[in-house]
């Protein structure tokens, strides 16, 4: 348990790293989401919504049971359609600014919350629920989301749709990825949010940022508890990254 006086110390030590670093770095997981409502995966015993992981997130689920599949998708796109950003995905919004095109945002969720929270370099490394990608041609397409059915089809070639995420066992997409490496590679401080960091490649961003192109980088964490990124991290600001980005970015000011 962190006290007030703790964190007070973390957060002014993080403020001290950011405001003499040239680039920034961020990786979210689904924990900056949890405020606005949207559930967190390692909290769940292997079960999303009551099915097997491997039923509805995996290349072989989808081919056993589409229709199992985009049942499960159509009900996250609802509930993507019913949520908004909380002021953690404000507050990175917010910090962007101050750096411009030398901040990159690298987020594991699929959600789209820190686009509309007005996040503009955002690298969706595990793909997005608005988008669908063609089996056929291979189109991928911003479906928003509009209910989908469960068989859709491509509006070019008639071919299969799936959602355009990550499932396991599949890579992630080339150019998406090689920014993210690149963007942790070159900064100076990697800020990592609410991610357990046991899913690779995604937490291997940390030990990339740590080697650094020119220095290793500072490592600041967020999260409610310490995870697998915390031996990795400089600084720990442990809380509700609805509440501790906020304090950071008006203490950046
Ligand atoms: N503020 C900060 N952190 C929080 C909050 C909060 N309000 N609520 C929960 N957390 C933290 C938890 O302590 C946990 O460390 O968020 C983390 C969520 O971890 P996971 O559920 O494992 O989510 P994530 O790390 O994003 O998972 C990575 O796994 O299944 C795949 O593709 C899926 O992108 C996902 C990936």
């Amino acid at each position: 348990m962190t006290t007030q006086g703790e964190l007070d110390d973390q957060l002014e030590a993080a403020v001290q790293v950011l405001k003499i670093a040239e680039r920034v770095c961020v990786l979210t997981g689904a924990g900056v989401s949890a405020e606005s409502g949207v559930p967190t995966f390692r909290d769940s015993n292997g079960l999303w919504e009551g099915h097997r992981v491997e039923d509805v997130a995996s290349p072989e689920g989808f081919e056993r049971n589409p229709a199992l599949v985009w049942k499960f998708y159509n009900a996250r796109r609802e509930n993507a359609s019913r949520v908004t950003p909380n002021p953690g995905h404000y507050a990175l919004a917010e910090m962007e600014k101050r750096w411009g095109d030398r901040f990159t945002l690298v987020t594991q969720n699929v959600d789209g919350l820190h686009l509309e929270a007005g996040s503009e370099n955002v690298l969706e490394i595990h793909g997005s629920l608005r988008h669908t990608r063609c089996l056929g041609c291979g189109v991928v397409t911003n479906r928003g989301v509009e209910p989908l059915g469960d068989a859709p089809q491509c509006p070019q070639c008639h071919g299969r749709l799936r959602p355009d995420i990550v499932w396991f066992g599949e890579g992630l997409p080339d150019g998406i990825w090689s920014a993210a490496m690149q963007a942790a590679y070159e900064c100076h401080v990697l800020l990592v949010v609410g991610t357990s960091a046991v899913v690779y490649p995604a937490a291997s961003l940390i030990p990339i940022a740590k080697r650094g192109a020119v220095t290793p980088a500072k490592v600041i964490e967020v999260n409610m508890t310490r995870t697998d990124a915390s031996d990795n991290a400089d600084i720990g600001l442990y809380g509700p990254s609805g509440v501790i980005l906020p304090k950071l970015v008006e203490r950046l000011k």
